[in-house]
């Protein structure tokens, strides 16, 4: 395999971490404790291992994991409550509601109910808002690992033409703004779009995250394209389970310049920057209590 190619997701997150480490301890020196309240409801599957690795994580670089597991039943208020309860604890510097949530709870009302400084997935709309007018704003996690991924890759991203597949609020349309900001071209490509394959074959870069199990393939992509590929999507081969990305890997790679694996590619860059996340978070909560409590001294002497 040419392994020169595989852009090592477990590598860079690695990277990401040991400075997330560093910044934690710097706070603690402070007197911050960095600290991540994950919020579970019900028992999906895939959604009890993403939790146990976050938690896991937050506890190798040193921060705080409060882990709340709400059964199915639970209804919008309860939850509701408990992330007012997060958001009024100084404590606590990100809270995380793992998705999806069962269908009877109301997510945008849960997601818009986070302090959008507390909110370390970025899925507040003063967030998603913040990033398109390409601000600097709590940004969600898989993009973000995303964009890492492509900068160390590519060096300067800017005016590189970027496809974007899929236009999902957690990953295709942060990642459009993400590269926005980073002064790409950008094209988003959907279910909807006519002879995807064309547009996408104009490309510099392709970030796939659609869902279909290696629907990409060749005829997609220019030859030297940079892919980064987000979908995990277990599948039967051969009678055995296996995890396949978005991109049909092996009949692309000897057309590539780069590409992630499945897995080992984006998915450990997600915790990375979720633990980012949460230590910006932290210092952006202290810097403010500080400059609120210099505000208070000057009005008084
Ligand atoms: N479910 C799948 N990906 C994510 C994510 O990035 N954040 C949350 N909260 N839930 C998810």
């Amino acid at each position: 395999m040419n392994t020169h190619k595989l852009i090592d997701g477990k590598a860079n997150a690695a990277r990401v971490l040991l400075q997330v480490r560093e910044d934690v301890e710097r706070l603690r020196e402070q007197a911050i404790e960095p600290a991540l309240a994950v919020i579970l409801v019900g028992s999906d599957p895939a959604s009890q291992v993403y939790v146990r690795n976050k938690i896991l994580r937050a506890e190798e670089v040193g921060i705080r994991s409060l882990e709340h597991r709400l059964s199915t039943d639970t209804s919008t208020e309860q939850l509701l409550m408990l992330i007012a309860h997060l958001n009024a604890d100084r404590s606590i510097h990100g809270v995380l509601l793992q998705l999806p949530l069962p269908a009877h709870i109301d997510e945008l009302r849960a997601l818009e109910a986070i302090a959008p400084d507390k909110d370390v997935d970025g899925f507040h709309s003063q967030n998603v808002g913040g990033l398109s007018q390409g601000r600097t704003v709590l940004a969600p996690c898989t993009p973000s690992g995303c964009l890492y991924l492509l900068e160390q890759t590519c060096g300067d991203l800017r005016g590189k033409h970027a496809v974007v597949i899929g236009r999902s609020n957690i990953v295709g349309k942060p990642m459009a703004a993400l590269l926005l900001r980073a002064d790409c071209s950008v094209t988003v490509l959907h279910s909807r779009s006519p002879s995807p394959q064309l547009l996408c074959r104009q490309a510099d870069i392709v970030i796939a995250a659609v869902g279909r199990p290696r629907l990409i393939d060749a005829s997609w992509l220019k030859p030297g394209a940079v892919v980064i590929d987000v979908g995990i999507n277990r599948i039967e081969d051969d009678g055995r389970s296996r995890l396949v990305g978005d991109v049909d890997f092996d009949s692309v790679l000897a057309h590539v310049t780069a590409i992630t694996p499945v897995p080992g590619g984006v998915g450990p860059m997600t915790i990375a920057f979720l633990m980012k996340n949460t230590v910006t978070a932290a210092l952006a909560q202290h810097q403010a209590l500080r400059s609120q409590s210099e505000a208070l001294c000057r009005s008084i002497y």
